[in-house]
């Protein structure tokens, strides 16, 4: 494991120097879900690959920016899920990124996880890496520094609903509304990475992106965004559901399936599974 959070380390450096640098613009392909890859992605998809194609623990590698799986050790324990640039489309406006791996022993699947991590890109750039403990690092200089531990609150004060709002459930949206009466402040980027992030660093509160009318699945991918996040949310005391089911209990077919997703404080998500009980 050691290994793999060194070559985290490595990239993140790398892909903040491909994001301060050059705009690359759009590429002439798309990616598995069927957006057009902005040759940024591509850059920070082949930067990753490379660091972990030197690592002998490494089994296979799963993108988001690509269709297959991509195979290095038959015989290494882990297989890393990544997507490498997380909200790219904010590139353009100058809003936080982010990169999240989620890393799997013995197969892809929730149940098969084991770690997981994400780097923010912002105007610091840090890595908050999971195992049994949920560990903030910061760049200082050419080296990332232990910061602390992250503990989530039992109950937070922010609310970060996702999804169009035209294609939300009505119980939904009713939910999300009792929130806002109840004092909650509405923080959200677009990017789950920061999004997320922030709600953890501040203590708690709610992160939704729920099933919608156009997107009954939801949007985010279980294996390089939902399931890291739940693993993450799970360690440092909070709670990862998909209306219902705790989100590590899911299946995943495909490794660009998609679900439904909660992450937040106990107290919101137990508002969540109530409300979701009864609909
Ligand atoms: P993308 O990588 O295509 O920019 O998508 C970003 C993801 C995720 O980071 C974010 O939480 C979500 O999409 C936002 O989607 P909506 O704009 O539909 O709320």
């Amino acid at each position: 494991m050691r290994e793999i959070f060194d070559a985290i380390q490595k990239s993140a450096k790398r892909i903040k120097k491909a994001i301060d640098v050059k705009d690359f613009g759009y590429s002439e392909s798309e990616n598995s879900s069927g957006e057009t890859q902005l040759q940024l992605d591509i850059k920070c998809d082949m930067i990753i690959e490379e660091e972990f194609s030197r690592i002998a623990s490494i089994n296979t590698i799963a993108s988001e920016e690509k269709e297959e799986a991509m195979h290095f050790h038959a015989d290494a324990p882990y297989f890393i899920a990544y997507d490498p640039l997380d909200g790219s489309s904010l590139i353009d406006v100058n809003l936080s990124v982010g990169t999240i791996f989620g890393i799997y022993k013995g197969g892809f699947g929730a149940e098969n996880m084991v770690a997981s991590c994400y780097i923010v890109y912002g105007p610091r750039v840090e890595i908050v890496f999971a195992e049994n403990k949920v560990k903030l690092y910061l760049l200082q200089g050419d080296e990332f520094e232990y910061v602390k531990e992250i503990k989530l609150g039992e109950k937070g004060k922010l609310n970060a609903p996702g999804g169009t709002q035209q294609n939300w459930l009505p119980y939904h949206k009713e939910l999300v509304d009792s929130f806002f009466k109840e004092g909650y402040r509405l923080r959200y980027s677009g990017g789950m990475v920061p999004d997320l992030h922030q709600i953890l660093l501040k203590g708690g509160g709610l992160f939704s992106y729920p099933a919608t009318s156009d997107k009954p699945e939801g949007k985010l991918r279980k294996l390089f965004e939902v399931f890291p996040f739940a693993y993450i949310y799970k360690k440092a005391g909070g709670e990862a559901i998909d209306g219902q089911n705790d989100l590590l209990e899911l299946t995943c077919k495909h490794v660009h399936d998609t679900s439904p997703c909660f992450f937040g404080s106990k107290y919101e998500i137990n508002r969540v599974k109530d409300v979701y009980a009864n609909n």
